[in-house]
């Protein structure tokens, strides 16, 4: 091609030199962004779904899906779901039909899966934020497949890091991905601010030529996509994750040796469980001695949890201080 006219590049930049890869100020229904078809490649793989596909954001990709599954649709949303499934639920082109369900009751589901049939499309988080319990995925897959319905599922904080190879939630439970819509963003296990959606190959291929964003965003960008694609071929990965199980593990115990319930587990997140006045004291005398934790806000269960984000760079010492740290505040508080 010798003139190019349907980049937005207007003044003629590309990328920050130091990024090393160039934005194309195309539409990705124009031409996958540099980068973007071998990394959703690559995760598809490894989940043994049908076909990959990248988005700006957890919350583009779920628009995406929903505007083009959801047509004519009745979208069950769990009533405790992060707020972006919501946010997509009801972003869709003529507004489609948006009920929710009783926290992770899949009996709810079935009785109203079995209402409105191959109408329905089924949305969940993997894992709620609020009680960082599982939702019950196995029986969600089997009501909607029996029903000829979609399940939808948001697998953020689980990508990377539960499931062979990071690869989610459902191989972590045994659920196939065979007709499964799968987004989850790589900005936390992977530090890439990037968003992978897979699914049956159909589905994502009506996806990449329908989604909405797909015309009307800006496409994920290279530079990103470049962090999640040396991000998952990086040779150290499982040396990573049996790091994180460690050191997982090792805040887990040690709050248990305080005489602390904790909420989480298998997950790197830990909240510790116990009255709000407790949470919001721990959080701040934790801050004051230097160790930073955060007060979450549950939805479903109306209450404020002190909570640990663990990584695999967390040192021993790390681990050691914020375990002195709540210990020395809970002497004091007691
Ligand atoms: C369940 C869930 N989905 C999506 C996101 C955000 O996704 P993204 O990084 O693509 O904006 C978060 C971030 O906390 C999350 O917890």
């Amino acid at each position: 091609v010798s003139a190019d006219f349907t980049s937005a590049r207007f003044l003629g930049f590309g990328m920050p030199a130091s990024a090393g890869v160039p934005n194309l100020g195309k539409p990705a229904v124009l031409i996958e962004p540099p980068g973007a078809a071998e990394v959703a490649h690559r995760v598809a793989l490894a989940q043994g779904a049908g076909a990959g596909l990248l988005a700006r954001s957890a919350l583009h990709g779920l628009i995406d899906i929903l505007a083009v599954t959801a047509t004519d649709a009745v979208v069950l949303l769990d009533e405790h779901s992060y707020p972006i499934s919501t946010w997509a639920a009801h972003a869709t082109k003529k507004g489609a039909e948006v009920i929710t369900y009783r926290h992770h009751d899949a009996d709810h589901v079935r009785r109203l899966v079995k209402a409105f049939r191959r109408r329905a499309v089924v949305l969940a988080d993997a894992w709620c934020a609020g009680c960082l319990r599982a939702v019950p995925l196995a029986q969600l897959a089997e009501i909607t497949a029996s029903a000829g319905a979609r399940l939808v599922l948001d697998d953020s904080l689980a990508f990377g890091v539960l499931g062979r190879d990071g690869c989610g939630t459902p191989g972590w439970a045994g659920v196939s991905h065979d007709s499964l819509l799968w987004v989850a963003s790589g900005a936390k296990a992977y530090g890439a601010a990037v968003a992978v959606v897979t699914g049956p190959r159909r589905d994502v291929a009506r996806n990449a030529s329908l989604g909405p964003n797909r015309m009307h965003s800006s496409p994920a960008p290279a530079s990103e996509i470049a962090t999640l694609g040396a991000a998952i071929g990086d040779r150290h990965l499982p040396a990573r994750r049996r790091r994180l199980a460690a050191n997982t593990r090792s805040l887990r115990d040690g709050l248990a040796c305080l005489g602390l319930r904790t909420l989480g587990g298998p997950l790197p997140v830990i909240a510790i469980d116990v009255v709000d006045g407790v949470a919001a004291a721990l959080h701040s005398g934790l801050r004051r001695r230097g160790v930073q934790s955060l007060l979450v806000r549950s939805a479903c269960s109306g209450r404020s949890l002190l909570t640990f984000c663990v990584r695999a760079d967390h040192t021993d010492e790390d681990i050691t201080d914020a375990l002195e740290a709540v210990s020395h505040v809970l002497r004091r508080a007691a």
